[in-house]
C-alpha cells in the first residue's frame, strides 16, 4: 500500500484503517461509483492479504463514515452521499416568548386519524414489526415464564427489576457514563420517564426550554403537566442554539431544558460532543437541569454509538431518559431514567403514580440485553434504517417540488421535510389522509406552530412499491397545493 492516490496510509495507522484508506480513495476517485458493490469480504481479504476481521473492521469504519452501506444478504455498496442530494432544512435563529403549548386537542385528533390501519404508514415514528426481533423476544418471554412462573404474582419495587437495571448500568458505558444500579428507575416507556423527570424538577406553571422543532410527544408531556414552553431554535446539524439558550436562561426563570442530543426527532442530527459538553456547562452554570431524551440514541448510524450529554454531567443535573420502544417494540412499554441528584424524587414519584412497571416485559428485555446478540441486532437494524432513510430521501428528491429541502439524519428512521414557501402542511396532511397516506404536519412540532411548511416522514417500513407510490402521490399533491 502506498500514498500516491491521496489516502492516508501512514504506517502508524492500524491495518484496518489502511485498508479502509485504499477503498476510501477508490470511492473518491470514482473507481467505485455510487450504488456499486465493493469487493466481498473474501475478495478484499486476499487482495490486501489481511484477515477477515481486519476487512470487517475496515468496512465498518467506512460504513460509520457514510461511504458504504451493508445490504442484508447482499454485501457492501457505495452509498449515495447526502451532499449529492437536496439541501437541508433552513435554520432560523429567531427568539421566542414563553407560551402555553395548547396543542393537545390538535395532536389527539391527528393521531386518531393517522394511526388508522389502512393508511400508508409515513406518520407516527413506529418501525415496521417486520424489522423488530419479535421471534427472539417471544423465545425470551417463554424462558422467563419457565424460570419465574410466578412473575405476575407480585410487584417489583418502584425502581424496577434489578436484572434490567443491572443491564442498563452495564450499557451506560456506551453512553459515556457509568451508572450505579441504585440510581436507575425503570418506567412505563420514555413517556413516563419524561413525565416523572419534569415533575421532579418543575413546579406547576413553570417554564421549560425546548428545542424548535421538537417531537410533539414532548410537547404533550409539557402541556399535560400545566407547564409553559420556551422555544429555542435548533440547527439541523449542530442542535440547540447555545447562545440563544443562555440568553433565555438569563432572561427568564427556566426550570428545565428538555433536549434530544442524539438522533433528534424530527431532525435526525447527532449533536457533536464538544457542543454536548458546552450545553452541560452552560446550563450547569445557572443550575438549570437538563432532561435528555435518548430514545433514538441506540439507532445511530455511527459505531460505537454517540455519547450523551449526561456523560459530561458533573453536578447530577442531567436526567437521562430512554426506552426500548423504537427498536424492540413500543408494546413492551419499558423505559428508564437516570435522574442524577433527582433519582430519589423520581423513584418516589414513580411509586406514587404507577407503583411499578410490569415484570414480564422487564425480565424479557433484560434477557435480551444480557446476550451479545443485542449489539449485533442494533448494528444491523441501524444499517437497515440508514439505507431506508436514503431510499426515502431519494424518492422525495425525485417526486417533490424543486425547492423542497430534506434533513440528513445520522440515526433513527425519520425525515424532516421543508416544502416550498407557499405550502401549508395542515392542508397537505388532510389531502394525504384522503388518499390514505399518513404524514405528520410540522405545526405540531412547535407551540408557535412555526413549521407550517414542514412535514415529518416515517421511514421505518421496508421500501416497497406501495411506499414508492405513496411518496409519488404525496409529491403530486405538494405540487398542486404549492
Ligand atoms: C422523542 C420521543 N420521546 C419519547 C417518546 C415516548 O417513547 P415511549 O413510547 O417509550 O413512551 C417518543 C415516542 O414517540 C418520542 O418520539
Amino acid at each position: 500500500m502506498n500514498s500516491r492516490n491521496g489516502a492516508d496510509y501512514s504506517r502508524r495507522l492500524p491495518l484496518y484503517r489502511r485498508v479502509a484508506g485504499v477503498l476510501e480513495a477508490q470511492i473518491r476517485q470514482g473507481t467505485f461509483r455510487f450504488g456499486e458493490r465493493i469487493p466481498s469480504i473474501r475478495a478484499s481479504r486476499s487482495l490486501h492479504r489481511v484477515s477477515r476481521t481486519t476487512v470487517l473492521q475496515a468496512y465498518f469504519w467506512l460504513e460509520s463514515r457514510g461511504y458504504i452501506e451493508s445490504r442484508p444478504q447482499s454485501g457492501f455498496y457505495v452509498r449515495i452521499p447526502f451532499s449529492q442530494l437536496v439541501p437541508e432544512p433552513e435554520f432560523r435563529p429567531v427568539t421566542s416568548i414563553p407560551r402555553v403549548v395548547g396543542l393537545k386537542d390538535t395532536i389527539s385528533e391527528i393521531l386518531r386519524r393517522v394511526d388508522g390501519p389502512p393508511m400508508a404508514p409515513l406518520g407516527t415514528a413506529v418501525p415496521s414489526h417486520r424489522l423488530l426481533p419479535n421471534k427472539k423476544l417471544n423465545q425470551f418471554i417463554r424462558a422467563v415464564i419457565r424460570e419465574v412462573p410466578h412473575h405476575s404474582s407480585r410487584c417489583e419495587p418502584a425502581a424496577g427489576s434489578e436484572s434490567l437495571r443491572r443491564q442498563v448500568a452495564r450499557r451506560s458505558l456506551a453512553f459515556g457514563c457509568n451508572f450505579s444500579v441504585r440510581d436507575i428507575v425503570i418506567t412505563c416507556g420514555a413517556m413516563e420517564a419524561l413525565n416523572l423527570s419534569l415533575r421532579a424538577v418543575t413546579t406547576p406553571g413553570g417554564l421549560v426550554a425546548i428545542e424548535s422543532p421538537i417531537c410533539y410527544t414532548i410537547l404533550q408531556a409539557i402541556e399535560s403537566l400545566g407547564l409553559r414552553a420556551l422555544e429555542v431554535p435548533t440547527h439541523p446539524r449542530t442542535g440547540i442554539d447555545l447562545d440563544l439558550l443562555e440568553r433565555a436562561i438569563k432572561k427568564y426563570k427556566i426550570q428545565a431544558c428538555l433536549i434530544m442530543t442524539n438522533c433528534h426527532n424530527p431532525l435526525g442530527f447527532i449533536m457533536p460532543d464538544n457542543r454536548k459538553r458546552e450545553l452541560v456547562e452552560v446550563t450547569a452554570k445557572h443550575n438549570v437541569p437538563i432532561i435528555e431524551d435518548d430514545v433514538f440514541g441506540e439507532l445511530s448510524y455511527q459505531f460505537p454509538r454517540p455519547r450523551t450529554a449526561k456523560a459530561y454531567d458533573r453536578k447530577g443535573l442531567v436526567l437521562l431518559c430512554s426506552s426500548y420502544s423504537k427498536f424492540l417494540g413500543a408494546g413492551f412499554r419499558v423505559g428508564w431514567v437516570h435522574a442524577g441528584r433527582y433519582a430519589r424524587d423520581v423513584e418516589q414519584l414513580k411509586s406514587l403514580s404507577t407503583l411499578a412497571t410490569p415484570n414480564l416485559p422487564q425480565l424479557t428485555i433484560a434477557k435480551f440485553l444480557e446476550t451479545t446478540a443485542y449489539d449485533r441486532y442494533l448494528r444491523h437494524l441501524s444499517a437497515v434504517f440508514a439505507q431506508q432513510v436514503q431510499r426515502f430521501s431519494l424518492a422525495i428528491q425525485n417526486y417533490f417540488p424543486e425547492e423542497t429541502r430534506v434533513s440528513r439524519p445520522e440515526g433513527g428512521f425519520l425525515l424532516w421535510v421543508q416544502l416550498p414557501a407557499q405550502a401549508n402542511s395542515t392542508k397537505l396532511y388532510r389531502r394525504a389522509a384522503s388518499e390514505n397516506i399518513s404524514i405528520l404536519p410540522g405545526t405540531i412540532f412547535s407551540p408557535s406552530r412555526r413549521f407550517d411548511r414542514h412535514i415529518r416522514i416515517n421511514c421505518g417500513n421496508p421500501w416497497s412499491e406501495a411506499l414508492d407510490h405513496s411518496l409519488r402521490t404525496l409529491g403530486k399533491i405538494c405540487k398542486e397545493i404549492c
